[in-house]
């Protein structure tokens, strides 16, 4: 028999197809009144299949009580209750490691396109006003200083990247990190005051809240740039809003928001923000890889009762 899986959220077209084929699946996605489904249904279902925006919160665990594992697509897991999870005993997956050469080159992508002021520039063609005069000076990347905020795996990709444009590169984490060769500097402000582009590559969750704080982005100053390719709500967004639409930073490149999919009405007035979709890792083959790993940790805890990539 087929194990009972639910997917909540939805998966490249071939990935449902496999889904649905080598599973008992059911798409929770499809159904008008979920409480209901679940109510009735719940009892049945021994796997989740999510995604890194969709989760799963306490209620749903708490309504599939039965339920043994989650695999979810995405590195992030800030929207899976994982105490609820241990909890009720589930184990749970990510996918780290495939998208980290995406996520880096969209983060660097930004400072580029953030400095370089491209957005803009694009819509000054597009509009005929070239034809009237000459586009205004941007800022210059190489050789610049580049902060990272959390040296994982994104954030040593980022440098990498960074290393070729010759910037100088510092970083802050919870702690140094022994086998990088990059300068350690143990206060996010002082990080933030001395670097030209502050890249965000940290986790979110509660740990990260609002750690990119208004005292952080005056550090950074009026000639600085924030990017953000990691989580929203690492930043206290009202105060980057306000410092953007002062004029108290240069500019900033975000990917990411606190209330997704709403981003605040006077960022869209600003020429000097880059506004994208949350696409760090949405490239055909990063998603194909993510979603092959999301079902080969379905195949093998449901074979071996092991994760290929287990969170826990
Ligand atoms: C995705 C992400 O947009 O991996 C993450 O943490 O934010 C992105 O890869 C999404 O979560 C994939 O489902």
């Amino acid at each position: 028999m087929k194990p009972r899986v639910l997917q909540a959220g939805r998966f490249l077209p071939p990935t449902e197809a496999i889904l649905a084929a080598e599973f008992d699946l059911h798409p929770l996605w499809r159904e008008a009144d979920t409480a209901a489904f679940l109510a009735k249904h719940g009892g049945e279902f021994v796997g989740l299949a999510t995604t890194g925006m969709v989760g799963a919160d306490a209620a749903l665990m708490a309504a599939l009580p039965s339920l043994k594992v989650i695999a979810s697509r995405g590195v992030g897991f800030d929207k899976v209750d994982l105490d609820a999870a241990k909890r009720q005993g589930i184990v749970v997956s990510n996918t780290p490691g495939v998208l980290t050469d995406c996520v880096a080159d969209l983060a660097f992508t930004m400072v580029l396109t953030a400095a370089r002021n491209i957005c803009t520039a694009d819509r000054f063609v597009r509009r005929g006003d070239w034809q009237r005069g000459r586009f205004p000076m941007s800022t210059r990347v190489s050789g610049k200083r580049l902060g990272i905020l959390g040296l994982g795996r994104i954030g040593r990709t980022v440098a990498k990247r960074a290393s070729g444009f010759d910037m100088e590169i510092r970083y802050y984490d919870v702690q140094k990190i022994a086998d990088v060769p990059y300068v350690y500097e143990p206060s996010l402000v002082e990080l933030a005051r001395w670097t030209d582009f502050l890249v965000i590559t940290a986790a979110g969750g509660p740990s990260t809240r609002h750690m990119v704080s208004a005292e952080v982005i005056a550090a950074l100053g009026p000639d600085g740039f924030l990017i953000n390719a990691a989580r929203g709500t690492i930043v206290d967004q009202a105060a980057l809003v306000d410092a953007l639409v002062n004029k108290r930073l240069a500019g900033a490149g975000l990917d990411v928001f606190e209330d997704e999919p709403n981003v605040p009405a006077a960022l869209v007035e600003l020429d000097n923000v880059v506004l994208l979709p949350h696409v760090a890792s949405s490239t055909n083959e990063t998603f194909k890889a993510m979603e092959d790993l999301v079902l080969e940790n379905l195949r093998s805890y449901f074979r071996a009762g092991k994760l290929v990539t287990p969170i826990f």
